[in-house]
């Protein structure tokens, strides 16, 4: 899969022509913006991160097979995986590579893409991941201080010496990665995981506290709005009842731009951070965890952290009117969309669809390997295959696909939606047409949704009058937008997806599209022909 393009003559040929080979590397994954749209370019086309994310302590030689079997069992075609800062810097300055080797080999023989998680000095907030050198000093490796004076489960955003050691620890992961990826199974690093504070607003040592009654930053003003307050004004006075959070928000931002830029300037693969969510319905300071890249900040960490590619969430929602929201939230002109972690319940799997169709360029649940053992949930399925089939079925079916999806959505020609819960029907317009999705119809009975909403479907416009049509327990029909006009199905193939190309396998007609065309727990896929009369 990842071979180097020989890009001259072989070595023996060249040495007997007295000619040196010239062996070209594969192209570095990069994030690509055209038109207002994003794309995740991986040996210079748009890829698409079909992946999971394992659980936290699953990153061990004795738990790996256990990843792998899950990813297997998915088809995914990445894994998500923590480095771990504990076990990579044992020693100050002594670095263990051995562990980033185990995984890297192992992701080749499976033939599968990572995607790399620092667990540096964040780990959901708190220092769990320092070395216990680091952990042994806290006079020197800072911990937030809270209003009344008493140090957080926390590390602090101006706490120098633990940046400086994050730095250097970082840089010389990338720095490896570098060395030994030439292939590009990496395609992206994620830069600590899940910054910010629980329990506390902000940092309010007196190094922090001066700086909160200083001045905000001009770039944080402008990215704010806020460019007509006067240049003097502090955070209390330009944000009022936000002003704690956003502040907290720069300084962490600031924090790990630095270590982002570090890493950067050795290997420059795409970098993201990812984000404890608040609730973007409803989501007052105090609420969520402050300090990450939250809805409500994004503009300073996009001002403050430029060495970071992406912000991305972690959906741990799992109703449609959160869920679609928070999706919308991160899917801005600046911002490509990636959903690096997600819940694994089956009832969310179906959200992969509402991500394509806002140009998602990966989506990973959290949580599928075999290292857990779960507690049967009433109603919930028991076996591990079934909490992992719902995801499993996307995979099996958008895999193949997975090139012409990416490429398609990056052109703008790719809509997708999930079943919401109470609403039936859902319509696609495409100039000309419009595709409608039902769920839950039978033959010519109105729909009335499946007794769970797990219903996705996805269109394609290839042509004017055609279109590349899949889904999982849905039905999807097109109307011609005037409505004096009806449609007729001049052709509809089933076809299947072999080495990335649609191959012709049968015409479907009759029962199979006279109710319009129907999609089950099984992968189809159908290049649909319209014309009016
Ligand atoms: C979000 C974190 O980023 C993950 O590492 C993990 O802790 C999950 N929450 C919950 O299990």
């Amino acid at each position: 899969m990842r071979r180097f393009i020989i890009a001259a003559l072989l070595a023996g040929c060249s040495a007997s022509f007295g000619l040196q080979a010239q062996v070209t590397e594969r192209p570095l994954p990069r994030l690509v913006q055209k038109d207002g749209r994003y794309a995740l370019f991986v040996d210079s086309a748009p890829f698409l991160i079909l992946g999971a994310q394992a659980n936290n302590s699953s990153a061990w030689p004795a738990t790996l097979p256990k990843v792998w079997s899950a990813i297997e069992y998915l088809h995914a075609n990445s894994l998500e995986i923590p480095i771990y800062w504990e076990q990579f810097e044992p020693q100050p300055g002594q670095f263990d590579y051995t562990l980033i080797d185990t995984i890297l080999a192992q992701a080749r023989e499976h033939h599968v893409h990572l995607v790399l998680l620092w667990f540096g000095t964040w780990k959901n907030g708190s220092q769990h991941y320092m070395p216990e050198w680091m952990k042994l000093q806290p006079e020197r490796y800072l911990h937030v201080i809270d209003k009344s004076g008493h140090p957080v489960d926390s590390p602090s955003p101006f706490a120098t010496a633990s940046l400086d050691a994050d730095i250097r620890a970082f840089t010389a992961f990338m720095r490896h990665l570098k060395a030994v990826d030439s292939e590009r199974t990496v395609l992206m690093v994620q830069v600590e995981n899940e910054t910010g504070t629980w329990g506390t607003l902000r940092d309010y040592s007196p190094a922090a506290q001066k700086l909160f009654e200083g001045p905000v930053p001009a770039g944080v003003l402008k990215a704010m709005n806020k460019a007509g307050v006067t240049a003097s004004a502090n955070w209390q006075e330009v944000f009022g009842p936000e002003a704690e959070v956003c502040f907290h928000a720069w300084a962490v931002a600031r924090y790990v731009e630095q270590v982002a830029a570090a890493g950067k300037a050795v290997y420059p693969l795409p970098l993201y951070a990812n984000a404890a969510l608040r609730d973007p319905l409803k989501g007052p300071p105090g609420s969520y965890e402050s300090g990450g890249p939250t809805d409500n900040v994004i503009p300073i960490w996009k001002v403050t952290a430029p060495s970071l590619d992406i912000l991305a969430p972690d959906i741990y929602m799992s109703d449609s009117a959160r869920y679609l929201k928070v999706l919308s939230l991160y899917h801005r002109t600046d911002n490509a969309l990636f959903v690096p972690e997600t819940s694994g319940a089956p009832g969310v799997a179906r959200f992969l669809f509402s991500a394509l169709g806002l140009q998602v360029i990966g989506f990973s649940p959290f949580g599928l390997d075999y290292t857990r053992t779960r507690r049967p949930q009433s109603g919930a399925p028991h076996s591990p295959e079934a909490f992992l089939e719902p995801t499993a079925q996307n995979y099996r079916l958008i895999g193949p696909m997975m090139r012409d999806i990416a490429r398609l959505n990056f052109e703008g020609k790719l809509q997708a939606v999930a079943e919401e819960k109470g609403k039936f029907t859902q319509t696609l317009h495409f100039g000309p047409w419009d595709a409608t999705v039902s769920y839950g119809a039978s033959r010519n009975n109105a729909a009335k949704g499946n007794p769970d909403p797990i219903g996705r479907a996805l269109v394609a416009q290839l042509k004017d009058n055609e279109f590349l049509v899949t889904g999982l327990f849905s039905r999807v029909d097109f109307h011609p937008a005037d409505a004096n006009k009806r449609r007729q199905f001049l052709r509809v193939e089933e076809g299947e997806y072999e080495n990335g190309a649609f191959k012709f396998m049968r015409i479907l007609n009759g029962d199979q599209t006279d109710w319009g065309l129907n999609f089950g727990s099984e992968p189809q896929v159908l290049r649909v022909s319209v014309s009016t009369y």
